[in-house]
């Protein structure tokens, strides 16, 4: 799982790889690499265990960065197999330093393809599946008997699994093949000049002439034209070019330390740009839905696919679509989803969620859905993302670039655009009034609700470091605050390295309560609605085993004083956009908490923004 980028042309290829790779780490940063080769076929790798800035500062002053030439690969590396060191990073090369290659994906039969290499006296240097794939490329090219294109083909036909790959040879130096089976792959197009990204991110800014490879396609770049072949025969394919009319903004952190923090900020304006243009009077407008929109209205039920925190708006999504429009939805793991009996038919909506659009388990989810004939919708972040283009029609998030690892924004934009959909489709079939609709939609304005969780920042933050030595916390809602509970104890989890568990409020009796002592901090979600005095009686049963209690809530009733160590008190506003007010407080504890241990908030421990694969 990892990103990708890749230049062939006249220009120094350094400053195109490294500016690729600080756009793609949001796929893997635990290692990064680049290789370029010069017209006389030399081949200069340099790669180093850490992020891509550490790799920068490892070129620069080893002067590398002014010896690339106009060819060159990248890699930026989640590892899957072997650990994050200098040796497993990418690019790999054979044994013979021939054949140069970076990888985005999983080998899956690396296993005997290694026995059998080994028994041919081929050495490996790494643990990792890619060398595999390196190795056996140039095992098929120094028997003398395939060209370069050949031994490609023909080592791609021996793999299973996914990949996205990248190739050099150092006796074809005029020559770059990309493949793609399983992991996206992208090509660029200038005049007598190339790229190739895991996605349009690092290739955009400089051409939108894009290419976007299928499955089983290669594509052999020459100095100044190139080919789309099919991996499993040799035959020339039509050249698909798109223009992307797309450009991405430098994104920096403005004021602030991280990221994360900047992001949580946005979302004054994020969750307004979402709604923005899609509401008018009771009417919601989602034009990007209209094209099939009487299939949607009339399918029989709904499936939500995502993964993360993305799969949290989708139980959002579940409750907020079945209590207005009564059309049953079920939420699953996109990677069960794609292997578990799933009753989809030509007669379901199968919406995917995802910030980056790149998620390979939503991905393969969305492509199952789509064979079962489904009306897929895309719940996407990024235009020109793989599950936005793999989707019959969909919605864009619009909430702008999001680079915090720990999703924010993201999320409070998608559960915008479900509440949207939910009262859409409650008002065609309808269930709701024109003056329900109305009042729903007024909930645009509660928008300003977010500066004043904002503006207690500094209290959330005492309370936070308060806790911030804590080794288990539970968080507990229910309803529509269950997921945010969930999502609560992800955002911790990610960033603070602090276990923490989510559950309905009530169904902690059935177990967690067991793990309550005087040192657990318990975290209850409790809005002033009809379970209200229910929450209250869990509360006490958490405070009578002597646990703390940390209260959000939208009602100033002294009781919740009583009961709480900590008291947090949200505007009041509707039940769905207390998720999203109670959600921001969330964010910000979970910030503060990391802050407080002095962790890497953005770029957390094993984890990547996106994960590419399954
Ligand atoms: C990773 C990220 C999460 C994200 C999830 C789904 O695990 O760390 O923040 O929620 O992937 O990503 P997606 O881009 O599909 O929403």
């Amino acid at each position: 799982m990892c990103g990708i980028v890749a230049y062939k042309g006249k220009k120094n290829c350094y400053p195109i790889l490294i500016n690729g790779l600080k756009k793609l780490e949001y796929r893997g940063y635990d290692s990064a690499g680049i290789a370029c080769i010069s017209g006389k076929g030399n081949i200069t790798i340099s790669k180093r265990s850490g992020k891509v800035k550490q790799l920068e500062e490892t070129l620069k002053k080893n002067n590398v960065h002014k010896k690339c030439t106009g060819t060159g690969i990248a890699h930026t590396r989640w590892a899957t197999h072997g650990r994050p060191n200098q040796v497993n990073s990418h690019p790999h090369n054979d044994q013979s330093g021939s054949i140069v290659l970076v990888h985005n994906g999983i080998i899956e039969n690396y296993d005997p393809i290694k026995k059998f290499l080994k028994s041919k006296n081929i050495k490996f240097k790494s643990e990792t599946d890619t060398e595999v794939l390196v190795q056996l490329i140039g095992y098929f090219y120094n028997k003398g008997k395939l060209t370069f294109e050949q031994s490609v083909r023909a080592a791609l036909q021996r793999v299973d699994g996914a990949y996205a790959i990248v190739v050099l040879n150092k006796n074809e130096p005029d020559k770059m093949i990309a493949a793609r089976k399983g992991s996206p792959l992208v090509l660029g197009i200038n005049e007598e000049e190339f790229f190739v990204g895991s996605d349009i991110s690092p290739i955009i800014n400089y051409t939108q002439q894009i290419i976007y490879l299928e499955e089983s396609q290669m594509a052999i770049i020459g100095e100044k034209d190139y080919e789309i072949k099919s991996i499993e025969k040799d035959i020339s394919l039509p050249k698909v070019v798109e223009k992307i009319d797309y450009k991405i903004d430098d994104y920096d952190k403005g004021k602030f330390k991280f990221f994360m923090h900047k992001e949580i900020h946005e979302q004054v304006d994020t969750i307004s740009n979402t709604i923005i243009g899609r509401t008018k009077g009771h009417n919601v407008l989602l034009n990007g839905l209209m094209e099939y929109w009487s299939q949607i209205e009339s399918a029989s039920k709904i499936y939500i696919t995502a993964c993360g925190t993305s799969w949290h708006a989708g139980l959002i999504g579940k409750n907020l679509i079945e209590r207005f429009s009564e059309v049953p939805v079920h939420v699953e793991y996109a990677s069960e989803f794609r292997y578990n009996k799933i009753l989809v038919d030509n007669d379901s909506v199968v919406i995917a969620i995802s910030q980056s659009g790149e998620t390979a388990d939503t991905l393969a989810a969305i492509k199952k859905a789509n064979d079962y004939g489904a009306i897929t919708i895309g719940i996407c972040n990024v235009p020109g993302s793989s599950i936005s283009r793999e989707t019959d029609c969909g919605v864009f998030t619009r909430c702008g670039h999001e680079v915090g690892v720990a999703s924010t924004k993201a999320f409070t934009a998608q559960i915008s655009i479900l509440y949207l959909f939910a009262l859409k489709l409650a008002y065609v079939k309808k269930q709701i009034s024109k003056s329900a609709m109305k009042a729903h939609l007024d909930f645009a304005s509660s928008v300003t609700k977010v500066k004043s969780i904002l503006r207690k920042e500094n209290y959330i933050k005492k309370i936070a470091s308060k806790y911030k030595n804590a080794s288990d916390f539970l968080y507990l809602g229910r309803g529509l605050n269950f997921p945010v509970a969930l999502e609560g104890a992800l955002k911790l989890k990610e960033i603070s390295y602090i276990h923490a568990e989510g559950y309905p409020a009530a169904e902690m009796k059935h177990g967690p309560i067991a793990l309550v002592d005087k040192n657990m901090p318990n975290v209850f979600i409790v809005p002033k609605d009809k379970t209200y005095d229910k929450i209250i009686s869990n509360i006490e049963e958490i405070k009578s085993r002597k646990g703390k209690i940390i209260i959000i809530t939208d009602s100033k009733e002294k009781v919740l004083k009583d009961l709480a160590n900590d008291l947090i008190v949200v505007p009041k506003t509707n039940h769905y956009m207390f998720c999203i007010l109670a959600t921001i407080v969330l964010q910000l504890f979970a910030y503060y908490i990391a802050v407080g241990k002095k962790l890497n908030v953005d770029q957390p421990r094993n984890l990547a923004k996106s994960v590419t694969v399954e």
